[in-house]
Parts: C-alpha cells; structure tokens; sequence
C-alpha cells in the first residue's frame, strides 16, 4: 500500500482539508470524532490513496469565554487550562489514527499574527461597520456579557438556555441581546445595558455573494441540511456581526482605540486552519499560498452542523472580504450523535470519552471508528448504543471480516508453508469473483467522493462479505482431500481479496490495515499496492510471494464488558439527579403579594400539535375555565402530541403574552422535571378540581 505519491506533484489535484477545531475546554469524545474527525480522517486517507495532494489541517480552539470561565471555576488560570486539554485532545487524535499533517492551537505566534493581519487588512479596506451600541453589562461582576456569559431563550425556537451568541438546539447564531429574558451566567443577575464601541462584519452586504455562490452554484452537490440552514439564513436577511468582544481573553484588537477589547472567537478560529497551514509549509519546506489561493485547489471544511453558519456564511465572506482567498468547494457538515437516546453533554459528563474508552478497550481504535462511520449521522441525529458497537463488532468486524482473513491465511500457512500458490485456470466462479473484486475501488469511491460514509463502510463489509462466501461456496477444507490443483486456484483468488482489503479498508481502519499488510507482508513487494491498482492489476498478491502467521484483528466483545458501559452510565444518570438536586438553589426571597400575584388555574388540555420545524415546541390549546387559549410549550423531547390531548394541567394564566416563533402564547403549564430529566406535568388532583378553579 502506498502513501507516497507517484505522480509528481505539480499534476496532482490539491485538497486544502480542515477538520473544526475543537475548544480546549474539555477532552473529546465519540460525537466529536463521529461527526467531524472520522470522516474528515477517512476522506483525506483515500484522497492520499488516490495520489492527491493534501494538506490536512486542525488544532485547538483556545480563545472565547469558555476558557476563562472553566479556569475561574477551576481556580486556575486560562494557560493551565489550554495546555492541559491541548494535550489531552492531541493525544486522543494521535491515538484514533486521525492523520493530520499538521495540528495547531490558536494561541501560537504564527496564529495571533494571521488573525491580526486578517483583521487590520479588511479593517483598512473599510469592510467593518465601527459602532457604539447598548450591550449586556453584569454590574456585579463588573463585565460585559457575550457569547457564553449569557444565556436566555432562543428568539427562533424558544429554547430556554441559548447562548449569547448561539442557540445549540436550533443552531441559530445570535446576538446576545437578541435573547429573550437573558441571565448572566456569571451571577445569574438580569443584565442591563451599556453603551461600548465594537466592529461589526456588515452581512447584509454579502447577501448577493452568498446567494449567488449557495444557492444557485451549490444547490445540488452540497448536502440537503447544509444547504437548507444556509438558505434560511440568507432568506431571513442577514445582519451585521460583531467580530470583537469585550474580554481579556484573545487576540487583541490590533487597532489603537481598541485597548481592552479582542477578536470574536469565531473571527479567529476559522484563520486558524489559514495559521496551522503555513505553520505545517514552513515546517515542510513548502509554499502555503497554493493551498489556500490556487483556484484550482479543492477546499473543504469538515464540522459539526452548530458550525454552519461559521462556515458557510461568515468565514466565507471574511475569505471573499479578503480578495485572493478560494472558498470552500463544499462544507459536509453532520448532525449529531446522542448517546444511548440522549444527547451528548460535557457538563453532565453523557459522553464516551476517548482517552477512556482506550483504557477499557485498548487496540480497539478501529471498533470504535467503524461503529460510529455505520451509524454516522449524516443526514440526521443518530444514537450510539453499546449494543450496536458490540453488534458491529461481533456480527461484522469479527464474524465477517477478520473470520474470512483469518480462515486465509491458516490456510495458506497449513496447504502451502505461507507461499501464494500458482493458480490452475480460472472456473466462471472465480472470474465472476475476481472481476467483482475490482469494481469496488469505484464503488467505493463514488460513496466517498459523495461524502457518503456510511454507505462506503457498508460497501467495505460487502467486500469481505464476497470473500467469505466465496470461501464457504468453495470449500477449500474439503477439496483438498480430492483435487489439489483446484485449491491452489482457489486460495489464489482468497488471498487476492484479502490483499484488496488491506489496502481499501486502509482509510476506515487504519490499524488493522496496518497489521494486515504486516500479516500479508505487502512491504516485502516489488510495488506497493495503491487504490486504483485494486483495479487495474492483473495480481496484487503474486505466487510465490510470501506471507506471514496469522494473528487476529478482532476479538469478540462479550455481554459483560458491554454491561459495565451501561452500569457506568447508569451511574452517572443517578449522580446527575442527585447534583440537580443538591445545587438547585433557593430562589430569592418573593412576598406573599408577589405570590399572590401568580394566577395559577387548572385547565384542561384540548387540543396539541408539534410546532413545525422545530424540536421542543408543542402549539396547545388550553380549556382554562376562562376561556381557551393558545399556549406555547416547550415540552415536544418528553412528550408527543397526541398523549397529552385531554390533560388536566397547572396553567399560570396572567403571564403576560409573548411570541415564539410567530405564535402568540398567553400563559405558561407548570412542569418539574424528574431524576431522569424528563419533564412531568405539576398535576391538580384530577378528581377534585374543574377547569378555571385556582390553585393557591
Ligand atoms: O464548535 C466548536 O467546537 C468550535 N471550537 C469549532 C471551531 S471551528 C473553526 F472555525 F475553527
Ligand atoms: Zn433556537
């Protein structure tokens, strides 16, 4: 197998591949590598295969409140912080086989300076709007509030925690002040406002642009959910955004009436695929400008779907406000992954984390990365479950797979001392089978040049699958005893798929491609076997050629280590309730007169429908005794439609109207959440009490 290029390098098609850099506020887990560095890894693998010439780039993200705010939770400073997770994510991504050429951090030299020089050349070309505008102060901490130092609800989808800067369960970007009811994540105090200059990167002067380059020259190659979020984006009218903050975290501002302020961490983060570029030539000796302003060169950003908009929309027009910059020939973002039915989360520690999960499976890297491209989520969320990883393992690593290998090399080992037998002539079987065996490097291709990973490991597995059934329809064990000549041909044509998949499982499996080309001595040959070669060679495994012992590449996982993930789970489920309830403070201190100011009715729920296009909304009409009214409630995730249509409720009835989504809501359903965190209804006793009857 090869992954030194044959062509020379002036003919061969450049990729600039980037993979999101992740925050260095945390180590990373399995969503992390599902939905980004998995596939990124896997494309840019067979991009090297095929000869390309690639430059595959990350690092750590280490600017935004984030850092800060972990350091000050952890009484330690900003540094310990992105030092400590810089490592740890670095290790993770050396250790799953994620193959960057180069992997950075924002807070390097080379990076500062690229960002600054970013800013100071669009800010003299005139591309910022300077503005003096009312922003979220906290009086208490005495700081201005942004990004993650606020959260309130989400002015599109009505989700209660959204972010300053972000709604995580819509993905909308916002600005702070946009929040409806905005709380200050510092001292949980309402902000007030505070006038403060900031640059603002003026959107709407990009609209025509970006309408022209996605939705018109990108309609039908970039995937339906990229696409679909910039189209909503662009239809709902861009606005101005402002790419500098008031913190003392990040790369200053570099203009002089700037003292105090630094660059939006979203500003910054996408030139750090730009920095870990040059950072990676100069090392290389080579030029970086090819790679980001060749137009001939291929750009591609691997992400998460939150990243979109950063992607899409404002990364490019900083690219195109910069004039000699490409923009990204596609953007294949994947949704998310839940974890065992719920949502991945840091801060409740629901994750498989890597370094963990090398420690409890070791040499497993390969199980881990298979399970999680055949269930990828890339057309929508999906779940990870242990029982689907020990599947994937046991059914098709194990059963197909490494059984067919294995049975192979025994084989040729025990008939003929590890030597590729002289095949006699070939039967219709083994030409079918043969022939068969080299379509799959297009086969394969056109899933992977579609971005369609999934399907590509599924065709993978069909690969071995040909093997195994040619081997059980051929029966080699027992021919032996009666035709030996046949069984040389037949091993022959085995070990010619078992050579095909060291070198095309290489991109998906890394490892074990590793130990079967060591197993099958490839590097002992005349040529290296490259991907087109499956193809195109009349053999890839000559006669004569010899191979090694056998030794497995995968080992079956069994009922009870699959049990302990689950117990651990379990286990942190329980501690989670047990915090919530341990930490949810008293509130303030209120009046009898401010209670007596809540109208709590019990009402009767009659009609519920879902709120179309988003996840927690139910659009209810309420029978409150006084009338029936509309109310909007943020109870889809624990409840459908149809089951509540006929409940008793607690309504809170002199909320004062408000708007979510283009639907007025008059009042609120009193809800509570259980351990488990989900919601339940704060019931009236159903028997005693009508509609309209207060509740004191
Ligand atoms: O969402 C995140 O984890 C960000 N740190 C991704 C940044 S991607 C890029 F722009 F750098
Ligand atoms: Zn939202």
């Amino acid at each position: 197998m090869s992954t030194n290029p044959q062509a020379p390098s002036q003919t061969r098609s450049r990729y600039t591949v980037t993979a999101a850099l992740p925050y260095t506020n945390g180590p990373i887990h399995i969503g992390h590598l599902a939905g980004v560095y998995v596939p990124a890894d896997i494309y840019v693998r067979y991009l090297r295969l095929t000869h390309r010439d690639v430059a595959f780039v990350c690092g750590s993200d280490e600017h935004g409140v984030a850092i800060p705010m972990k350091a000050k939770k952890e009484g330690v400073t900003p540094e310990e912080i992105i030092d400590k997770y810089h490592s740890i994510i670095k290790k993770s991504f050396v250790d799953f086989g994620i193959s960057f050429d180069n992997y950075s951090r924002t807070s390097a030299k080379i990076h500062h300076t690229t960002a600054s020089d970013f800013f100071k050349k669009m800010y003299r070309q005139g591309d910022f709007l300077e503005e003096t505008t009312a922003q979220l102060y906290d009086d208490e901490a005495q700081q201005f509030l942004a990004d993650r130092f606020v959260i309130g609800t989400c002015p599109r989808c009505g989700y209660e925690e959204a972010y300053g800067d972000q709604c995580e369960n819509c993905g909308s970007s916002l600005n702070a002040t946009d929040l409806i009811h905005p709380k200050s994540t510092l001292t949980g105090t309402l902000p007030t406002l505070k006038e403060t200059k900031h640059w603002f990167l003026p959107l709407d002067r990009y609209e025509d642009f970006l309408r022209d380059w996605i939705l018109e020259q990108h309609k039908t190659d970039w995937k339906p959910n990229v696409y679909g979020q910039c189209k909503s984006w662009i239809d709902d009218g861009l606005k101005p955004r402002a790419v500098t903050r008031d913190l003392d975290w990040g790369i200053p501002v570099p203009v002089a009436s700037a003292k105090g302020k630094v660059l939006y961490v979203w500003f910054d983060a996408p030139i750090g695929y730009v920095s870990s570029t040059k950072e990676w030539a100069e090392r290389e000796g080579k030029d970086w400008e090819p790679y980001w302003k060749d137009k001939n060169t291929k750009l591609l950003h691997f992400i998460g779907k939150d990243n979109i908009v950063f992607h899409c929309i404002i990364f490019p027009s900083i690219l195109k406000a910069m004039g000699d910059y490409i923009l990204p020939e596609n953007v294949p973002a994947n949704e998310f992954l839940n974890l065992e039915g719920n949502k991945l989360s840091t801060s409740k520690n629901w994750a498989v984390w890597l370094h963990e999960y090398l420690v409890e499976f070791p040499d497993m890297q390969d199980v881990l990365r298979y399970t999680l491209t055949a269930n990828a989520p890339e057309t929508k969320d999906n779940d990870f479950t242990w029982k689907d990883f020990q599947a994937r393992n046991n059914n098709e690593l194990v059963a197909i797979f490494g059984n067919f290998v294995n049975r192979v090399v025994v084989l040729t080992n025990k008939y003929y001392e590890g030597v590729v037998p002289e095949p006699g002539a070939f039967n219709e079987v083994d030409q079918a089978t043969l022939a068969k065996l080299r379509t799959f490097p297009q086969t394969l291709s056109a899933s992977l040049d579609r971005y369609r990973f999934r399907e590509a490991s599924q065709e993978l597995m069909n690969l071995a699958r040909l093997g195994n059934k040619y081997l059980a329809d051929e029966e080699p064990w027992k021919v032996i005893k009666q035709d030996e000549e046949r069984v040389r041909t037949i091993m022959y044509v085995a070990l010619q798929i078992v050579s095909a998949l060291a070198v095309l499982s290489e991109p998906f499996l890394p490892f074990t491609a590793k130990k079967l080309s060591a197993i099958l001595q490839l590097s002992s040959l005349d040529k290296e076997t490259d991907w087109n070669d499956v193809s195109s060679r009349e053999t890839l495994l000559p006669s004569g050629h010899n191979i090694g012992q056998a030794s497995l590449l995968f080992r079956k996982i069994e009922d009870k280590e699959i049990q302990a993930q689950l117990d651990k789970l379990e286990a942190t489920k329980k501690a989670n309730a047990t915090e919530n309830k341990a930490i949810m403070p008293q509130k303030e201190t209120i009046t009898f007169d401010d209670f007596s100011k809540l109208d709590i009715r019990v009402g009767t729920i009659v009609e519920a429908e879902k709120m179309p296009k988003t996840k927690k909304l139910l659009v209810l009409k309420v029978d409150t005794g006084l009338d029936t009214r509309t109310i909007v409630s943020g109870i889809a995730e624990s409840f459908s439609a149809e089951e509540i249509v006929g409940k008793k409720v607690s309504v809170l009835v002199n909320l004062a109207p408000r708007a979510l989504r283009g639907v007025e809501s008059e009042g609120m359903i009193l809800m509570t959440e259980n351990s488990d965190g989900k919601l339940v209804f704060v019931n009236p006793d159903e028997d005693a009490v009508g509609n309209g009857e207060t509740i004191s």
